[in-house]
């Protein structure tokens, strides 16, 4: 090759640009916030792991093990694989760092995911999730206010196309009734179904129910349903769940189509799904994994998650009503004059002291008033503070409140801490962004 070619990025891995990174930091900070107030952990693993988890976890019949795995062998000779999950990791890292113990634990984890999958609009083979875990939690009641949280997420974000699905997989006793149910019926139609599905007939009838082949979608239509092979455990499961979300006023539809494309659920699935993206429409999924811990070889404990794909949350974050592209900074400063130029650094490394939560910015490189204004007002701050050579002689600067009318004040250096945050408090009270407003998680 040619020393001097240009590089391109790998298909399917994207880079995130300067213009876009507000709406992923706002999505993050949001997301962060909700999290740590329903009680979650942050917690961080290796994007690397045996090849051997996934292929258990996830299940070796899988689209994604058998298609779609990043598996490589290292230098020592050990199969590896980059993530293209979490979840896996997640519970792998649980039960090797000795936190089950009968333990509860409300857990979260963020980063790039990995899939080989034919790239497309909304579908990409290094992509990001919010991924969400509650370990130790058998009842339904666990499953309504993990999906309560997703559905304050959007409210807070804004976000209203979206569409609530959720369905039970029953146990997974429950769930050999229906693969020989399901054995039966398509085995009647060997025939009519597709390569792939014919070959996992014998192994694993339940993924031909995700099968993307037309002609096998027909036959899927009319096979038979989960739910009519439900233990009534999982049945009393369900209705409680149902019954929580009616009582929360979380409207849902039941899909009684909806089986996850992963192994590991039972019982309560459930899927976020928009009409605003095209194909690729589920920006957010999840489901009890009961069986999975044991089947890890930690002690048994119930389970449930569901991951937020980034990428999708993000383009309906831009759909949604006047969301800023950039972080704005609270405060923006001005300087005038010769002496105020001069006296800026200190001063804004002065206020950055005292407002260490603020972000604060700096016209740097001076120029006339009217352009430092203007910059201030591109950058979507909503105060401005002026230092000016008159006013700093006074030991004074300047408010000028860029969002709502309201004229300059002078106050002494001494009180603009305050002063800024009075401003901006009555700049929060403006845009009704209370403590009691979802969309006032502001930017
Ligand atoms: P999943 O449904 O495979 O579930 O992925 C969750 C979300 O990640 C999807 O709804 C979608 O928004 C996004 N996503 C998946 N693949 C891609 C892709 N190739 N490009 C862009 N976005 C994608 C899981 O991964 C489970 N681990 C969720 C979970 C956690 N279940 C229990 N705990």
């Amino acid at each position: 090759m040619n020393s001097t070619a240009q590089i391109m990025a790998v298909r399917g891995m994207n880079d995130v640009l300067p213009g876009d990174i507000g709406l992923w930091q706002r999505l993050e900070a949001v997301a962060r916030e909700l999290l740590e107030s329903y009680g979650y952990s942050e917690m961080r693993v290796p994007i690397v792991e045996h090849s051997d988890l996934f292929k258990r976890a996830i299940g070796e019949h899988t689209d994604v093990v058998e298609k779609e795995m990043y598996t490589f062998v290292d230098q020592g000779g050990e199969s590896l694989t980059l993530r293209p999950e979490a979840t896996a990791g997640m519970i792998r890292a649980v039960i090797s760092n000795g936190m089950l113990r009968g333990q509860r634990h409300k857990l979260w984890c963020t980063g790039p995911m990995f899939r080989h999958e034919k790239p497309q609009k909304g579908r990409f083979r290094q992509f990001h999730q919010i991924n969400v875990e509650a370990i130790g939690f058998p009842g339904p009641d666990l499953d309504a206010e993990l999906i309560a949280l997703t559905a304050r997420l959007w409210r807070r974000l804004g976000v209203t196309r979206v569409r609530l699905q959720i369905n039970s997989l029953g146990t997974a006793q429950a769930r050999r009734a229906y693969r020989s149910a399901l054995t039966d019926y398509f085995r009647a139609h060997e025939q009519e179904l597709d390569p792939d599905s014919r070959r996992r007939l014998g192994v694993n009838p339940l993924r031909i129910l995700d099968s993307k082949n037309p002609q096998t979608r027909d036959l899927v239509a009319a096979a038979p349903l989960l739910t009519e092979h439900l233990d009534s455990e999982s049945c009393d499961h369900f209705d409680a769940l149902r019954a929580a979300l009616v009582s929360t006023g979380i409207d849902f539809e039941v899909n009684p189509r909806l089986v996850r494309g992963l192994d590991y659920y039972s019982r309560t699935v459930f899927e976020w799904v928009t009409d605003a993206l095209g194909a690729q429409d589920a920006v957010c999924g999840g489901g009890r994994y009961d069986g999975l811990i044991s089947q890890l070889g930690g002690e048994a404990t119930p389970a449930m998650g569901c991951a937020i794909g980034v990428e999708r949350a993000v383009e309906l974050l831009r759909l949604a009503p006047q969301q800023p592209l950039t972080i704005a900074p609270h405060v923006y400063v001005i300087t005038s004059g010769e002496r105020a130029s001069a006296a800026g650094m200190r001063v804004v490394e002065a206020l950055r002291d005292a407002l260490p939560r603020l972000r604060i910015e700096l016209s740097l490189g001076g120029g006339p008033l009217r352009s430092q204004f203007r910059r201030a007002d591109r950058s979507g701050a909503p105060l401005a503070v002026v230092l000016g050579d008159e006013e700093l002689g006074r030991d004074a600067a300047a408010l000028k409140p860029l969002r709502r009318e309201a004229g300059q004040s002078e106050w002494p250096l001494a009180e603009l801490p305050e002063r800024i945050l009075a401003a901006l408090s009555a700049d929060a009270e403006v845009r009704g962004a209370g403590l009691g407003d979802e969309n006032g998680g502001g930017r």
